[in-house]
């Protein structure tokens, strides 16, 4: 029942939510496939093997506690010792978009999938003052646990909002930058991600994602096999299928950049696209 759209949604709503609530009771979500008290739980959960994004109490108790294709290991020691440890304990990407995104002075950022709030807390630094970075979530325990990072972490120009990243609750041409970790694969909409992205970024505006992305010739049954939905491995496109999402949403100078690898013909990778002027 899991690849029907909305029950394949609710199931990474809830698998997150899972999430949100390990870290606020001081554990650290992290990576693996999920834990068997979650899919014990949870009649609809997804097969998979073993790669991935997961929530359990085996993920040991310190801040930093993933695998190394995941998670907060990714981003320098000198960002992370900036932010509250429940911040980076929540860190569920594989990659890190800061670095991509390039961010300045004064520019207003929107993170899909904003989670525990570490990329939107270093954006706000990124874009100072003048700027502003917005989170945007669908898990209210992942947005409560952002905005109470944001709080401890003294940060005023942020804003966590409620909704679905295939249907962004901002105007149109109004952002300098859109940027995801580890999020756009959980989508069962990407056509609608891609055209959201483009409706709020100004022209010239500019995408700096990372995100699983499958090896061409992987099908459909391949890639399930290596992981499962709610840990960002079974819904990941491949690179040409990035690609085309990309340029029919109408983007331009797309760039898709294999990092590092996840699974068997499964990588993180660096995405960047440009709204043309
Ligand atoms: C793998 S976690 C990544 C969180 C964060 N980007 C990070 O790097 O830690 C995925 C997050 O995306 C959110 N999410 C997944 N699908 C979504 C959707 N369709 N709309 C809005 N949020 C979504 C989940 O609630 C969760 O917080």
């Amino acid at each position: 029942m899991t690849d029907q759209p909305d029950n394949l949604r609710e199931h990474v709503r809830a698998h997150y939510a899972a999430a949100a609530r390990t870290v606020t009771q001081g554990g650290t979500a992290c990576c693996g496939s999920e834990s068997e008290s979650e899919s014990e739980s949870d009649s609809e959960s997804g097969s998979g093997s073993g790669s991935g994004v997961g929530v359990g109490s085996g993920c040991g108790s310190g801040a930093v506690a993933t695998g190394p294709e995941f998670g907060a290991g990714l981003y320098a020691a000198g960002d992370r010792d900036t932010l509250p440890a429940e911040a980076v304990a929540a860190s569920l990407g594989c990659g890190n978009p800061i670095a991509v995104a390039e961010l300045g002075e004064g520019e207003r950022v929107l993170d899909l999938g904003s989670g525990g709030g570490i990329d939107v807390l270093l954006s706000a630094r990124r874009v100072g003052p003048t700027g502003r970075a917005y989170g945007l979530d669908m898990t209210d325990e992942m947005l409560a646990l952002a905005r109470a990072n944001a709080a401890a972490a003294g940060v005023a120009n942020v804003e966590f909002l409620r909704g679905a990243i295939e249907s962004v609750p901002l105007p149109s041409q109004s952002l300098d930058v859109v940027i995801s970790n580890c999020v756009i694969n959980l989508s069962t909409d990407k056509p609608a991600v891609f055209a959201e992205a483009f409706r709020v970024l100004k022209p010239g505006g500019r995408v700096g994602v990372t995100d699983v992305v499958a090896d061409d010739e992987l099908t459909a049954e391949q890639r399930a096999e290596r992981g499962d939905h709610v840990g960002c491995v079974a819904g990941a496109l491949s690179f040409a299928e990035y690609r085309a999402g990309l340029a029919a949403a109408g983007f331009t100078g797309i760039e898709i950049t294999a990092t590092h690898a996840v699974a068997d013909g499964m990588h993180s990778a660096i995405v960047r696209a440009t709204r043309p002027r």
